[in-house]
């Protein structure tokens, strides 16, 4: 069995605003890693043209997120951080992986059906062949493990599949086996609009989400004016059942506050949405105030921000090079 370093890769797309959704869901939990493991985060910029950006807001919003990662205490000392499109190991790896995969697996993957909806005909290509290029991603770098929501869980037993198969067609046992970091509670931020709707960057309400270049007062205000019901507040989260809102708005103190949804629930127990959502906005000011200016400062300052991209484009190429070299002579390609 060939042993690999403990390695985690994530991604984010550029593709709209980042989100208090991104920040809770995923960006956050990176930071306790970066100690433990050799860490990777990628802006994923191919992702985010399977379905149609504009090139001046692609632009910016890859420096957006790759900001957002370092307000939110992504060590550019301590994680290799960069935009897929730059490292050419990714494009290439998913080509191979387009020819591993099988047609009937991507058949079955619902955020394909999710996204293209009605009208597969007319979706890219690149929409259908998502999860090849995701599994590029990890696997160009050997990667062992994902920190990922549970919406992308398919995804990455797809990658799983893909490993699999690669190293039982060429018989090596060349990619691990890469196991999926879940992280406590999981953090499913919902809008806050519709408690049953995932808090997202494409929602036309701008009142559903908070976004990370949202200043103090705008983040206060949207609190303010989430939806809740009229109830009070009961003593577990078991009894919050059908009130899919109120759920919400109670993991997401939890998460800002990094304590259990039980235990806040029960400390507000009796009391009504009024003052909890006073709490509530006070609490996310405190929690995000400091990391949206961050942002806000870093994106002033593009120099700073494109060389520590360039930079992470160089140490990512310098480790996927060498992997991809071998993944060619696996497959059969000539070295002239
Ligand atoms: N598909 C992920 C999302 O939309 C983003 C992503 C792309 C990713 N490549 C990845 C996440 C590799 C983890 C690992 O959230």
């Amino acid at each position: 069995m060939t042993v690999f370093k403990q390695r985690v890769f994530s991604g984010v797309q550029p593709s709209g605003n980042l989100t208090l959704g991104n920040y809770l869901g995923a960006i956050k939990n990176w930071v306790g890693l970066q100690d433990t493991y050799e860490t990777i985060f990628c802006v994923v910029d191919l992702h985010a043209i399977t379905t149609w950006q504009d090139p001046d807001i692609l632009r910016n919003a890859t420096r957006e997120v790759a900001a957002g990662m370092i307000a939110s205490g992504v060590d550019p000392k301590k994680s290799i951080i960069f935009n897929q499109s730059q490292v050419s190991a990714h494009a290439e790896l998913a080509w191979i992986f387009n020819c591993v995969a099988r047609m009937g697996w991507l058949n079955r993957m619902t955020q394909f059906k999710e996204k293209a909806g009605k009208n597969r005909e007319r979706a890219s290509v690149g929409l259908y062949v998502y999860p090849d290029l995701m599994a590029a991603d990890i696997l160009a770098y050997q990667a062992t493990h994902v920190p990922v929501g549970a919406d992308q869980k398919q995804h990455l037993e797809l990658t799983r599949d893909i490993a699999q198969k690669f190293n039982s067609d060429y018989k090596v046992d060349f990619f691990p086996e890469v196991e999926p970091l879940i992280f406590g509670e999981a953090t499913r931020v919902m809008s806050l609009r519709d408690g049953n709707a995932k808090m997202s960057k494409s929602d036309p309400s701008e009142n559903s989400r908070i976004n990370l270049t949202d200043d103090r007062d705008l983040i206060a205000k949207k609190i303010r004016k989430a939806r809740t019901d009229s109830e009070p507040l009961p003593a577990t989260m078991d009894d919050l059942d059908g009130r899919a809102e109120a759920k919400n708005l109670i993991n997401i103190f939890a998460a800002l506050s990094d304590r259990k949804a039980g235990e806040v629930c029960a400390e507000y127990e009796g009391k009504g949405f009024a003052d909890f959502k006073r709490d509530l906005a006070d609490l996310s000011v405190e929690v995000l105030g400091p990391i949206t200016e961050e942002m806000s400062r870093l994106m002033s300052e593009k120099t700073y921000l494109d060389d520590i991209l360039r930079d992470g484009v160089h140490k990512a190429d310098e480790l996927s090079q060498p992997i991809l070299r071998q993944i060619h002579d696996i497959v059969g390609f000539l070295r002239p």
